[in-house]
């Protein structure tokens, strides 16, 4: 029994829609277990610009700094082609990886056996996959500076930085090396070698983090050929590492394994410790999905899924991740489905439907 702080950002779209249901999951997980989750909520993204003038203000910055968790929906509007709009609600989620120095970021990919037939990949190749994608969080291009679309005698010209230190790569591959060793004790680091300079640094710098782990198998893999073999041959992975952007790219691929985005967790770890575990935030993959947002059509199983992760890994109740775990699995077993996984055969449920049929396995 314990008392626990847990910030929830629904942010925009389907975002606050889907944190609801973690939420209302957690709190049953509180009343079963004899835990007082304390939650606050804040704003995030477009809403908080709206609202507070900024996408992440310090105020609320400074409320996740302080509490055990933070339960994250997704930001974002439509405009990303404006590209000149400087307070992007994209910032918002940018700001809180990079300022809590959470680098560390797990998506663990296991397709649900019951949901075969959801996925575009034919189901003897989903047989036995259970990957987890450990995506570098806060370095590479998306933190790099310069960053920005100037105007030149010839036009305008755009300008990213990938920008990687030694120590940014040692850390998170070794976090990934430490994970495997709980697992099947594979790594495959994930990077763009033949072309990049920092890639080059990322495998180099893995190859001799590697060189502590002999007991784990450590392989080096182009990130196009990941690309092709994640849908190929999709068993052969257990744990990836990759940079930030390769990261992103590939989860949203995997998704597909999985059978809908609205599937996949995960959780962002710094080395903060708490009172109770370490300090993380945690979200689903997906983002704000604008065309079907309010219209109660959106899976909020990534999000409990995340708050699952969330138990585990920031609060140190394994028992009450696991019981949330099963309860999702078990309605999927017995045929509940969202939209998104639902066959033509079956009646969609819509997201507080789904989020009632898991708090209800959870009570009992
Ligand atoms: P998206 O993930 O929002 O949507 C992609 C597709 O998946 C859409 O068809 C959507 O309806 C569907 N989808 C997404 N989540 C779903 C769910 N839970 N249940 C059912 N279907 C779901 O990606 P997008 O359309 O490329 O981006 C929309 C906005 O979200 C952009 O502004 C983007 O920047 C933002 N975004 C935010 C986050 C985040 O906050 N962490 C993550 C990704 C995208
Ligand atoms: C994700 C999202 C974010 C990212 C966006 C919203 C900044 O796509 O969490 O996967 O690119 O990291
Ligand atoms: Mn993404």
């Amino acid at each position: 029994m314990g008392e626990y702080s847990i910030v929830v950002l629904g942010g925009d779209g389907i975002g606050p829609e889907v944190t609801a249901e973690a939420v209302r999951v957690l709190q049953v997980v509180g009343e079963r277990f004899g835990h007082t989750f304390i939650f606050k909520e804040a704003l995030a993204g477009q809403s908080a610009i709206e609202a507070e003038g900024a996408p992440m203000s310090d105020e609320t910055l400074a409320l996740c700094a302080q509490s055990d968790a933070v339960l994250f929906g997704a930001v974002g509007t439509l405009d990303a082609g404006q590209a000149n709009t400087l307070v992007k609600p994209e910032s918002a989620i940018l700001r809180l990886r990079k300022e809590l120095a959470l680098f560390t970021n797990l998506r663990p990919v296991r397709p649900f056996p019951a949901l075969r037939e959801a996925s575009a990949i034919r189901p003897e190749r989903l047989q036995g996959v259970d990957l987890v994608v450990v995506r570098e969080l806060t370095g590479g291009l998306y933190f790099g500076k310069p960053s920005e679309i100037r105007e030149d005698a010839d036009g305008a010209v755009a300008v990213d930085t990938m920008i990687y230190t030694e120590a940014e790569i040692e850390r998170v591959v070794r976090y990934a090396c430490e994970l495997a060793r709980g697992r099947r004790r594979h790594v495959t680091s994930v990077d763009k070698a033949n072309v990049l300079s920092c890639s080059r640094l990322w495998r180099r710098v893995a190859g001799r983090v590697s060189r502590d782990y002999p007991d784990v198998e450590v392989r080096h893999l182009l990130v196009d050929a990941c690309a092709m073999e994640l849908i190929r041959r999709p068993q052969q992975f257990d744990v990836i590492v990759t940079e930030n952007m390769f990261g992103d790219i590939l989860t949203d691929e995997a998704c597909v394994l999985a059978g809908s985005i609205g599937l996949l967790p995960s959780a962002s770890l710094g080395t903060r410790r708490t009172a109770h575990g370490q300090f993380g935030l945690y979200e689903p993959i997906h983002g704000t999905a604008p065309d079907i947002a309010g219209q109660g059509k959106a899976n909020p199983l990534a999000a409990i899924l995340s708050a699952a992760l969330l138990l585990r890994h920031s609060l140190g109740l394994p028992a009450e991740a696991a019981a949330v775990e099963r309860a999702v699995e078990e309605v999927i077993e017995q045929g509940y489905r969202t939209p998104d996984i639902a066959a033509p055969q079956d009646t969609p449920l819509s997201t507080q439907a789904m989020g009632k049929e898991i708090a209800q396995r959870v009570r009992r």
